[in-house]
């Protein structure tokens, strides 16, 4: 919450999440909505949001979709919430896509319906809708690529210690899922990629090889977790190259 007062002190009107939002069941999530969203229209704030891994996939299962296409809440209507492969072009002209879902390193450890929903999982249904979705409005690339998981390949931290319940079934499940946004990313050949879910700050960069066997570039911004330095920046959305100078906001 204090980043929402942070980001209306400097003039911000649209913000971007990238999962693990907060969608969460019974009074606990109701309050987190409520809260959050009158916080939003208090300042005058637009979220459009990216699910992650940890959310309430059955009231996401719920919303109604809006002109836009964007997933809607009907009493948070600042919230947007972007279906799996969403792609649209925002106010100044920039190229959008959105991916989100993550696989739960943790998922042994929770509860079906609980604290856990199987609708995390980025489906191979999932990418392909994206690249039907960017294939049909005609744009030789994305400008900015907003997902939840790190697609497989970039440089990320790992663990330190490897807890029983991370058993080989969920590093492969989680692996999989990367390694299909990966091969989304080859075919939308976005400029810039943000993400989240690996509870860090990073700046990296993918020289990849494109579906059609051309090279492209993509710049890689990671954030941070709730309540980490790091897990919010300001930065100048631009058409035709993807994000401007990145700067973090601090407390
Ligand atoms: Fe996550």
């Amino acid at each position: 919450m204090s980043r929402i007062r942070l980001f209306a002190a400097q003039g911000i009107s649209t913000i971007y999440h990238v999962g693990d939002f907060g969608l969460w069941p019974g009074a606990t999530g109701e309050y987190f909505l409520k809260t959050l969203h009158r916080a939003c229209v208090d300042r005058d704030l637009e979220m459009f949001i990216v699910l992650g891994n940890h959310e309430d996939y059955h009231r996401a299962a719920a919303m109604q979709l809006d002109e836009q296409g964007w997933l809607c809440l009907e009493s948070y209507p600042r919230f947007h919430f972007a279906p799996r492969g969403h792609a649209w072009i925002d106010a100044h002209g920039a190229r959008f896509a959105a991916l989100g879902g993550a696989g739960s390193i943790d998922r042994n450890t929770r509860r079906i319906g609980v604290d856990w929903w199987p609708q995390e999982e980025l489906t191979q249904f999932d990418c392909d809708r994206l690249v039907a979705n960017v294939r049909s409005q005609q744009w030789a690339r994305v400008d900015v690529m907003l997902t939840h998981d790190a697609p497989a390949g970039l440089q990320r931290f790992g663990m330190t210690a490897r807890p029983a319940w991370f058993t080989p079934e969920i590093e492969d499940y989680c692996a999989i899922q990367r390694t299909r946004l990966r091969h989304a990313m080859d075919e939308v050949l976005p400029r810039w990629l943000a993400h989240g879910h690996w509870h860090d700050y990073f700046r990296d960069s993918w020289d990849g090889l494109s579906a059609s066997g051309t090279d492209y570039h993509c710049e890689v911004l990671g954030l941070a977790a709730d309540g980490m330095r790091g897990n919010a920046v300001i930065a100048e959305v631009c058409p035709g190259f993807g994000l401007g100078e990145i700067t973090e906001l601090l407390p």
